[in-house]
């Protein structure tokens, strides 16, 4: 693609943050803040990494299925090498890993990541070899998930730790979190906060039940037959599943290339199922999807981005029309789409995590989505927002959709892969 001078500059900062957060074998999100590996954080720079060095890029997924548990869960962080700048660390999740890991998991976009790599390699025979060495570790990854985090077989998954979401503190958590208890946790101390403005992060109040989470997790020996069950926390969330779904007919997509057919019919059939199960988190008021409390059974009123995120794993033509008004009726309260949470709501924070800013990579899997849907003219606009976000705020981990000033963390690895995709992938290929 051809790009212009200013384009060229920001592709050329976005690959000096790339570097610099690079430790070799796997990328951290940025420097102090967050000093491992983060699982949706590096399949989500590996498409950053591929327009430079498709090794590189490669070798980031691997790094991270090195890690994979037993029974095929894939953990959100895995510890490479000890830093007393992050909390908590490996000796609070206390999972019994040689290298550690966390007990948890995230969203789940390797799939996604995975059919990028080989669908634009140059290097057809490396391709080739990575892919059917990945395809069958993200296969079991995702039977993980249907078998741990979907008993009842509803077609549908879900998280037992709002860190799971990667939305940490979202709006959405705000009700099921009044069933997690606090007693008897241990002391802490927080580390975020001497890394990043403390009013752009989590309250010490939802510290205090991601905590309680973990110890009781922990308590359970991590025992992922148990986990779901014994969680008092247990959302369905239409984001994390449509990007499951979407991961899943994408894994299906590289199977058939490469002849895995068993891989290919048991992920199409997953997305099947978990499309069809969309339709339940349907909230016809608030326009968009809801996520659904397993333990209360109710469908949340929290109108978050995680309600727009279906988009990505493609709706009927009815769905996607009403996703698209309804973000372009966001953009009409926000200079900055998309923001994590509608402004109109008395709880939004224009600053704070995932309680209204607007972040790179919900814009990007917002756009794949859009294009997928053939809604071209609002994925431009939100394409331009975002660029416009990096040319006047850098690359932070996240932005205030109002006046565009960035919050969390600086120098972000994500948010400069995401500056690479939006400048160099073609329009179609982000619609596949
Ligand atoms: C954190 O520590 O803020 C992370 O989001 C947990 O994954």
């Amino acid at each position: 693609m051809s790009t212009t001078a200013d384009t060229q500059a920001l592709l050329a900062q976005a690959d000096r943050i790339l570097e610099l957060n690079d430790r070799g074998r796997y990328t951290v999100p940025t420097h102090g803040l967050y000093p491992f590996q983060w699982n949706w954080d590096s399949c989500l720079v590996a498409l950053g990494q591929r327009h430079n060095d498709e090794t590189r890029a490669w070798l980031e997924l691997e790094t991270l299925f090195e890690h994979q548990w037993d029974d095929g869960m894939v953990p959100h962080i895995v510890f490479h090498e000890p830093d007393d700048g992050y909390f908590p660390g490996p000796d609070v999740w206390n999972t019994g890993r040689s290298t550690p890991t966390t007990g948890i998991t995230q969203p789940p976009v390797a799939g996604f990541a995975l059919r990028r790599l080989y669908d634009s390699a140059q290097d057809n025979k490396k391709a080739k070899r990575e892919a059917s060495r990945l395809l069958p570790m993200v296969d079991r990854w995702h039977q993980w998930f249907f078998t741990h985090r979907d008993p009842e077989q509803t077609g549908l998954v879900a998280l037992i730790h709002p860190w799971e979401s990667g939305r940490d503190n979202s709006i959405d958590w705000d009700e099921p979190f009044e069933k997690v208890p606090t007693e008897g946790i241990t002391p802490y101390v927080r580390r975020d906060t001497l890394h990043a403005d403390p009013t752009h992060r989590p309250t010490k109040a939802q510290y205090d039940r991601y905590l309680w989470l973990v110890e009781h997790f922990r308590s359970l020996s991590w025992d992922n037959a148990q986990l779901h069950n014994a969680s008092p926390f247990q959302i369905v969330d239409p984001g994390f599943n449509a990007i499951l779904i979407r991961a899943c007919d994408d894994l299906a997509h590289t199977a058939t290339a490469l002849g895995y057919e068993e891989i290919a019919s048991r992920n199409r059939e997953f997305a099947a199922r978990g499309r069809a199960a969309l339709e339940t988190l349907w909230h016809d008021q608030n326009g968009q999807y809801a996520c659904y409390d397993r333990v209360s059974k109710k469908l949340s009123d929290s109108a978050s981005v995680g309600g727009l995120l279906p988009i990505l794993a493609g709706l009927s033509a009815e769905r996607a029309s009403a996703i698209t008004q309804r973000i372009q009726t966001l953009g009409e309260k926000v200079n900055y789409l998309v923001p994590s949470h509608d402004p109109d709501d008395e709880r939004f924070d224009a600053k704070r995590y995932w309680r209204g800013p607007s972040w790179l990579i919900v814009n990007y899997l917002i756009v794949c989505g859009l294009r997928l849907s053939e809604e071209h003219q609002l994925a431009d606009e939100i394409e331009t927002q975002s660029l416009k976000l990096i040319e006047t705020s850098g690359f932070a981990e996240y932005y205030d959709p109002i006046t565009g000033e960035p919050c969390g963390g600086a120098t972000f690895s994500w948010t400069a892969a995401m500056v690479k995709e939006f400048c160099l992938t073609p329009k179609i290929d982000k619609a596949s």
